[in-house]
């Protein structure tokens, strides 16, 4: 069953399309055991109000993958939930199959990545993986910080049709050919959700990150076509982690 099913499954069943971002700020990585302390208190505290958990950067560098994040992973699969890996991997084929490879050894369900490095020799090695491996990409469409639209928004000359396009369109009219799980529109640009919804409709779920803390809104952002959201701050920095998640999954659904 392909992450996209999974994913759809799991968010009826459980009632709920939060997707909690897993994120600490800095803190010495020698008091590694109290940050991997407090994320599985977070992870065990939201978890009834999520479906999925996202990964990224801030713990897969202080904790390490295997022995460490890995616990959060299994952690997060004995509650029912799945896994999704942000590592916006963006290098040449051989490298990102190698990513690849370890956050799904790992046991991560999904994967994050960059469209802007191309098929050949960029995502075309991603999606063998995730294929041999039975898992997820999501790719990146628009990105939820202001500095997006310099890339992501930027006018482009399309390489088939050679007409002037927005490059995120681009990017969400390729979700559709390489037969993505998912593709990622901030929630601050609910404008750009709706445009990417009106092309993927309901064969490519959108995810939305930066609710709250970045300035966007549930509401907005599932009205224009988000299927998931994704929250990290609002509740993993929360002095009631449950009570704030139980609130964005209850706001969720009356707009869903
Ligand atoms: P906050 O605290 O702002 O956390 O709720 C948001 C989480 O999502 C990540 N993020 C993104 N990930 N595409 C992504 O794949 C995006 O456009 C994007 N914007 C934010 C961010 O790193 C954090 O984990």
């Amino acid at each position: 069953m392909s992450f996209k099913i999974r994913m759809a499954e799991v968010s009826r069943k459980r009632q709920t399309n939060i997707v909690l971002a897993l994120d600490f700020p800095f803190q010495n990585p020698k008091e590694r055991e109290k940050l991997l302390a407090r994320a599985q208190s977070i992870l065990d505290l939201a978890s009834p109000h999520i479906c999925a958990v996202k990964i990224n950067h801030h713990l897969t560098l202080p904790l390490g993958i295997f022995d460490g994040v890995q616990i959060l992973v299994n952690q997060a699969r004995q509650a029912g939930l799945l896994t999704i890996m942000d590592g916006k991997v963006n290098d040449i084929g051989a490298t990102n199959q190698t990513i690849a490879e370890y956050y799904y050894e790992a046991g991560f369900d999904a994967l994050i990545v960059n469209p802007f490095i191309g098929w050949e020799e960029g995502l075309k090695p991603i999606f063998e993986v995730a294929g041999k491996h039975g898992r997820g990409i999501i790719l990146l469409t628009y990105m939820s910080h202001k500095g997006a639209v310099e890339g992501y928004g930027q006018t482009v000359i399309d390489g088939e049709n050679r007409l002037e396009v927005k490059q995120y369109l681009v990017f969400a009219h390729k979700a559709l050919k390489y037969k993505a799980d998912g593709v990622v529109v901030g929630a601050t640009a609910p404008d750009k959700i709706r445009e990417v919804y009106q092309i993927l409709g309901s064969t490519v779920p959108i995810y939305s990150p930066g609710i709250g803390a970045q300035g966007g809104e549930i509401s907005a952002a599932t009205k224009a076509g988000a299927s998931y959201l994704i929250v990290g701050r609002e509740i993993v920095q929360a002095p009631d982690a449950a009570g704030v998640a139980e609130k964005f999954k209850l706001s969720a659904r009356k707009t869903t």
